[in-house]
């Protein structure tokens, strides 16, 4: 685990009731009166009070400082709807007139579905309490305070508490909820969003992320208008079409400038964000679970917790949002002990030779990889199965031993050759990485004739293949047991010091809509287990690239493999996307051959390699004998440059100075805690001779220090008020694909 940081601030205000009015049955006055409630840092508010009348909680604020809550002067409004109708608020329940989308509806045994949730009081509880069976946030009282409300639904005898907890450091306050049965029939919990609020009458654009496979987080940004509008996942993980993440902000807020408000989900299954504007022009903000996925059964005196949503507010644009994202994930999200850790430069065998490979070949590709100086070697998918080797995707998924005909004396003595290589210029020895993707079976298997039942299915349904492979309902006990001790099994075998973790499809015919949640509490519970029991593995999670890229995996795996997309073009737009709430720290990145596998694209080397150089875990993914000797010997001062640049990469502030959907210049720095020193990546698209690339302009530097600046080819030194306010033009080569990485520090 890592250290805690100290910080402490006095961040939550309760106030008591004063009387609110009531204008009969469909005229309401709200006024910001009752038991108020304010959680505050020097930069935050998020204010809502209870509802003397109704005792509903009423939203009052969530974003910049305000010292007290404001009453809603909006006066008396008229229509159609009761006291539930015009009112903006916090924990929307349904069945009594609040016509928008709620945040919890519960069917109830005799069939009926409404809920009548009051308030009873409130608690603050030190630090953060951990949510049961999910990941989510975390820190000790020094760096977060927590907020409980607690509503009775006194006709149903259901409870519901509210947790709000405020990170000041952060900006950021994160949201979840449990609902317990007290009554004597079992209940239904059919939708669950963590997060809700209505936002008041404002013009606001929606951002968030969406894509598909090898095209992952395009960002997508449109205006709120009337009626419905949102995105979720029905694929039973958090997927490549839709990321659980959104932003809010002015039509006029840029990547420095504005309001910007973010809410991720720490969540890894179908999800649902739900935006939804009211006559009123109230916007009403709600992320959570998919209800599609949900229909969770709750027997008396059980609790049904959600997962949390973690939300930032900035005043300096999209990139103070993601600015807070990415250090709290770092501070208090992740708890691998690499995240803030250099990581090895490695070479994955995959885009290199596929499934084509015996262990001597593969002892060659580590010989070369240690040769360009990569410290860590990984034998992606192939190397197993018995009965069915793993010579191809239809086969051997599920049967996690080595294939004897690839590897005659088992992964113990192959992996202890690949770690008595030496690294190039170094004594050290490379490390040896393994990939494996335990939640899946191919039909054509020995755990699959086996075991039949333990994949998801549906009665006389067709279990539908995808990739040849179907998937393992990791909500069974038995699955999860059979899958912690395979991945036992393989650590005991070998040294292996990485692994990579992979999901290559969705889920189809589950058998019953909350399949999806209950795989993903198995799913945690095992990789809860096997990170706990083995921290020093580095792991990275893959899902067929992107598509599991979530906040909740990055809990307990310090990095994702980010695209199966390995164009240095198009990873642009989607690291640049990745960012909007994940570290680059998180993200990894791969320089392979070109023509480009995926897009057939040729982009210089110097231009892959500065992209894959902007993410924690840097690597090659190609087969070096293949190169010309140019790059062979391009690669080793390419790799020694990256782990020169890595430190700052993992710990720095990052900072998208130009866009790569809007510029053909796209660039962006990280800055060192301190602003000591920085590392800007800048990029030339198609060689332009006009209009002429506008001045980079730096961001995040001290701008009274003065800055050694250089490419490592010339070096010159500015202050960093002219280098933010000015701005450098670079010399840009009359050709396309060109690149420029520059180092910054203070002299
Ligand atoms: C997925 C991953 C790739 C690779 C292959 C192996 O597509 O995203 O990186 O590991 O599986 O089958």
């Amino acid at each position: 685990m890592k250290a805690q940081k100290a910080f402490t601030t006095n961040v939550l205000r309760c106030s008591f009731p004063l009387l609110g009015l009531c204008h009969g049955n469909v005229n309401w006055i709200a006024v910001g009166d009752g038991p108020s409630f304010s959680l505050s840092s020097s930069n935050i508010s998020y204010q809502f009070h209870v509802d003397p009348m109704t005792l509903d909680l009423i939203h009052d604020h969530w974003g910049a400082y305000a010292a007290e809550p404001v009453p809603d002067f909006n006066g008396v409004i008229s229509g159609w709807g009761g006291p539930y109708t015009y009112r903006r608020r916090e924990f929307p329940d349904l069945g009594r007139g609040d016509f928008r989308v709620p945040a919890i509806h519960i069917q109830h045994v005799d069939g009926d579905t409404v809920s009548a949730f009051s308030y009873t009081g409130y608690n603050i509880a030190p630090g953060k309490p951990s949510i049961p069976g999910l990941p989510a946030t975390y820190g000790s009282e020094d760096d977060v305070s927590t907020l409980i409300i607690h509503l009775y639904d006194t006709v149903s005898d259901v409870s519901a508490d509210l947790y709000y907890s405020i990170f000041p450091r952060y900006n950021a306050v994160a949201r979840s909820f449990r609902v317990t049965n007290n009554g004597s029939h079992n209940i239904t919990v059919m939708r669950a969003s963590s997060w809700s609020i209505d936002m008041p009458n404002e013009e606001l654009e929606l951002i968030d992320l969406y894509g598909d496979w090898a095209a992952e987080n395009r960002v997508n940004r449109r205006p709120v208008v009337y009626g419905e509008q949102g995105f979720r996942s029905s694929a039973g993980y958090s997927s490549q079409f839709h990321n659980p993440f959104l932003a809010l902000a002015h039509p006029s807020t840029t990547e420095s400038h504005g309001p910007a408000t973010g809410y991720s989900l720490v969540y890894s299954g179908s999800f649902s964000a739900d935006i939804e504007r009211w006559s009123t022009g109230w916007v009403r903000v709600l992320l959570g679970l998919n209800p599609l996925h949900l229909s969770w059964i709750l027997p008396p005196g059980e609790t049904f917790s959600s997962p949390e949503v973690v939300s930032v507010h900035s005043e300096q644009g999209l990139g103070g949002m993601s600015r807070s994202f990415h250090s709290l994930y770092r501070n208090h999200l992740s708890r691998s002990e690499y995240t803030f850790k250099p990581r090895p430069p490695l070479l994955n065998s995959w885009e290199g030779v596929h499934f084509d490979f015996d262990q001597s070949s593969m002892i060659k590709l580590a010989q070369d990889a240690a040769g360009l100086g990569c410290t860590l070697f990984v034998n992606d998918d192939g190397w197993f199965g018995t009965n069915y080797p793993r010579d191809n995707a239809t086969l051997g998924l599920g049967d996690w031993t080595p294939n004897p005909a690839k590897f005659p004396d088992g992964l113990g003595p192959f992996v202890n050759q690949v770690q008595n290589i030496v690294v190039r210029n170094s004594s050290a020895r490379i490390q040896f990485g393994l990939w494996v993707e335990p939640e899946m079976v191919n039909p054509q298997s020995d755990l699959y004739k086996e075991h039949p039942d333990w994949c998801l299915h549906m009665g006389r349904h067709n279990r539908t293949l995808q990739r040849d492979q179907l998937v393992l309902n990791v909500g069974l006990p038995e699955v999860q047991d059979y899958i912690i001790s395979v991945m036992e099994e393989i650590l005991n075998s070998a040294p292996v010091q990485y692994i990579k973790w992979d999901n290559n499809r969705g889920m189809h015919e589950m058998p019953s809509p909350s399949g999806s949640h209950a795989y993903m509490l198995g799913l945690y519970n095992v990789i809860d287990n096997l990170t706990t029991a083995h921290p020093d593995i580095l792991w990275e999670g893959c899902a067929s690239g992107g598509a599991r890229f979530d906040p909740g995996l990055l809990h307990y795996w310090p990095q994702s493999w980010t695209s199966d997309n390995t164009d240095g073009l198009e990873r642009l737009q989607i690291q640049f996307g990745t960012s909007y709430p994940y570290p680059p720290s998180s993200m990894g990145c791969h320089v392979s051959a070109i023509p480009n596998h995926q897009t057939g694209r040729i982009t210089p080397l110097a231009f892959r390699a500065a992209v894959a150089s902007m993410c924690g875990s840097f690597g090659l993914e190609l087969d070096p004998s293949t190169l010309q000797q140019e790059e062979i010997d391009a690669l080793p001062v390419i790799i020694a440059r990256q782990q020169q640049i890595n430190p700052i990469v993992i710990n720095g502030d990052f900072y998208r100075l130009a866009l790569p959907d809007k510029s053909n210049w796209p660039a962006a720095m990280f800055v060192s805690p301190g602003a000591d020193s920085a590392v800007l990546f800048a990029f030339q698209i198609r060689s332009s001779l006009k209009p002429l690339p506008a001045p980079l302009k730096f961001q995040g530097l001290d701008p009274n220090a003065k800055y050694r600046v250089s490419d490592g080819t010339w070096e010159r030194s500015w202050s960093g008020s002219t280098l933010m306010n000015t701005g450098l033009g670079l010399d840009w080569p009359h050709s396309d694909y060109q690149s420029f990485i520059l180092t910054i520090d203070r002299e």
